[in-house]
């Protein structure tokens, strides 16, 4: 049940079908919906993994494991195809599966960037495309994309992963120009520094630490459950008035930058 009498900002009934929902940020924004009424699908690679994900999350309806992987097209018609058939049309997607490598551009090889950039950006466009059919031709839906800092401006040393979230920006404004008429509002996301298995290892060096620490105002890393409330806010009718919009959530660490010197030195 809901706890929003006027429903402004619910999700409760809603279909969701969410990409990479098996861990990390994908799991934190599928519990959250679930937790609150909807009827969510998660999607990722591996049957069992998406299994044990789904039997932790509870909510008012069970939520539904999906196998597939996101850089094979056919697999993504047949998920779409098969999740509208058999629990019905999707309100929103939430995108969010991804991947990363870390090499500098000399050593990247032609593998590191295909197998990067067919998940993060073609994959995000052929399901989005595939469930944005539906929702231009009944008029509704909301898409949820997951950009990130590196949309913007690129980090050393992740050259095919920058360029793939570049990508999701300019894919979220172009679709929310196209399908804005037709009823579908399309947003992103864009984590700061979340502590996840992506991650975590990056995150072990006290140097990173420090960086992070020193550059984001909340002074701390973002934990998968720091996304949920603004993922529920674009999905909800609490925001039914904006689209093509990347909405940082990141402690603040795209506001500016940290000077090292002392406030009060000259
Ligand atoms: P994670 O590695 O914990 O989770 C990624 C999810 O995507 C997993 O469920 C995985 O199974 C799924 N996935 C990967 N390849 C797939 C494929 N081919 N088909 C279907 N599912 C696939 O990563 P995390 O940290 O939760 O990241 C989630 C999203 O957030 C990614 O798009 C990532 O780029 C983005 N992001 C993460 C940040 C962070 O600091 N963790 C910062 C900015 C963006």
């Amino acid at each position: 049940m809901s706890d929003q009498p006027d429903g402004l900002f619910s999700v409760e009934d809603q279909i969701v079908l969410l990409t990479g929902g098996s861990r990390g940020i994908g799991a934190a924004i599928a519990k959250g919906f679930a937790s609150r009424g909807a009827r969510v699908i998660i999607c990722g690679r591996e049957m069992e993994t998406l299994q044990n994900a789904a039997a932790g999350m509870r909510g008012k309806h069970p939520v539904r494991p999906w196998q597939c992987d996101i850089a094979k097209p056919k697999e993504i018609q047949k998920m779409v195809a098969g999740t509208e058939n058999e629990v019905g049309p999707i309100d929103t997607l939430v995108n969010v599966a991804g991947v990363n490598r870390r090499k500098p551009a000399l050593e990247m090889s032609e593998e590191d960037f295909d197998f990067i950039l067919d998940i993060n950006l073609k994959g995000a466009f052929v399901v989005s495309q595939a469930v944005g059919k539906g929702m231009v031709e009944r008029g509704k839906g909301c898409q949820i994309h997951i950009a990130s800092l590196t949309t913007d401006r690129p980090l050393t040393h992740v050259l095919p992963y920058s360029t793939s979230k570049a990508g999701i920006g300019q894919m979220t404004r172009a679709l929310a120009q196209e399908w804005g008429p037709h009823g579908v509002r399309v947003n992103a996301l864009a984590p700061g520094f979340i502590l996840t298995d992506l991650t975590q290892k990056m995150w072990s060096f006290p140097e990173m630490q420090a960086w992070a620490d020193a550059n984001t105002p909340q002074k701390r890393l973002g934990t998968p459950e720091d996304m949920v409330g603004t993922a529920l806010f674009l999905a909800s009718p609490a925001s039914q008035f904006m689209t093509g919009q990347i909405l940082y959530v990141d402690g603040g660490f795209n506001a500016g930058w940290t000077w090292p010197i002392p406030a009060n030195s000259q």
